[in-house]
């Protein structure tokens, strides 16, 4: 079965309001999770640094896309909204859901014209559908550039990852690595251990280099952390094939390395 391109399409005249998404996230976090703002915020400059890569894949709507869902990846995952034990809370005249799991079931059927409605527990995470979920739901977003970069950010569903057209799966790809590299660049700050120097693997020594085979195979590496959930293995095998057929020593490996490889550095 193949995603239905009457249902979901991409085009270019949607009616993103940009503004709209960041005064959302203003009155959410603001005051409450300030670091979540700039995580966000990182994920938007590198995912539009590394887009810099793509200028003849990427148009400028494309571009724009790629910002929304940068900033919007993230749109349920505050802390403080997972402290509460209500199923919906208001905070700054916005309601948001805070009972993900109750939230992404009881809104199953909105997931299913993506063909992801059977992916309910799996590594794609909870925060990740219910963001798409709201946006569709409350922005009308219908853009499945947009859509599929936030549902897949943490783990993409290698079964529909193959189905995107190649500038959505492009596009996947960005948000992932850059929400990685925001989150890597955030914890080194903070003088928090992280398994690697994600930005050095990327762009090298000189900050010139651009691996990014590399860089999405650590990626999703970090997101798979010590899951063995099956999807989640699928997806970072996929990403570790990419980077075999780049570099066919690594092939020699004896199979897809996994987190535990990796020393801590700070
Ligand atoms: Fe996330
Ligand atoms: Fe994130």
């Amino acid at each position: 079965m193949s995603i239905s391109q009457n249902l979901l399409s991409s085009d270019n005249n949607s009616e993103l309001d940009f503004d709209r998404l960041v005064d959302t996230l203003n009155r959410l976090y603001g005051d409450r999770d300030p670091v979540r703002i700039e995580h966000l915020e990182l994920t938007a400059s590198f995912s539009e640094r590394l887009s810099g890569h793509f200028g003849d894949v990427l148009d400028q709507a494309d571009r724009y896309k790629l910002r929304y869902a940068s900033m919007g990846h993230d749109l349920l995952k505050g802390k403080f909204l997972s402290d509460s034990s209500q199923a919906e809370v208001t905070l700054n005249n916005v309601v948001v859901p805070v009972d993900l799991n109750r939230y992404v079931r009881l809104n199953l059927p909105t997931l299913e014209p993506f063909q992801l409605d059977d992916y309910f527990n799996t590594d794609i995470q909870l925060h990740a559908l219910a963001a798409g979920i709201y946006l569709i739901m409350e922005f009308g977003i219908t853009d499945t550039r947009i859509l599929y970069p936030i549902f897949f950010h943490s783990c993409p569903i290698l079964s529909v990852y193959e189905q995107l057209d190649d500038t959505t799966r492009l596009m996947v790809d960005l948000v992932t690595l850059a929400d990685k590299l925001s989150s890597n660049h955030i914890k080194r700050k903070q003088s928090r251990p992280v398994p690697l120097n994600l930005e050095l693997s990327v762009f090298g020594e000189s900050n010139n280099e651009f691996n990014f085979t590399q860089g999405l195979l650590l990626a999703r590496l970090l997101g798979q952390g010590r899951s063995t959930e099956k999807h989640s293995r699928e997806m970072s095998e996929h990403y570790y094939q990419r980077l075999v057929s780049l570099n066919p020593f690594l092939g020699k490996l004896g199979g897809c390395p996994t987190i535990d490889m990796l020393r801590e550095v700070k």
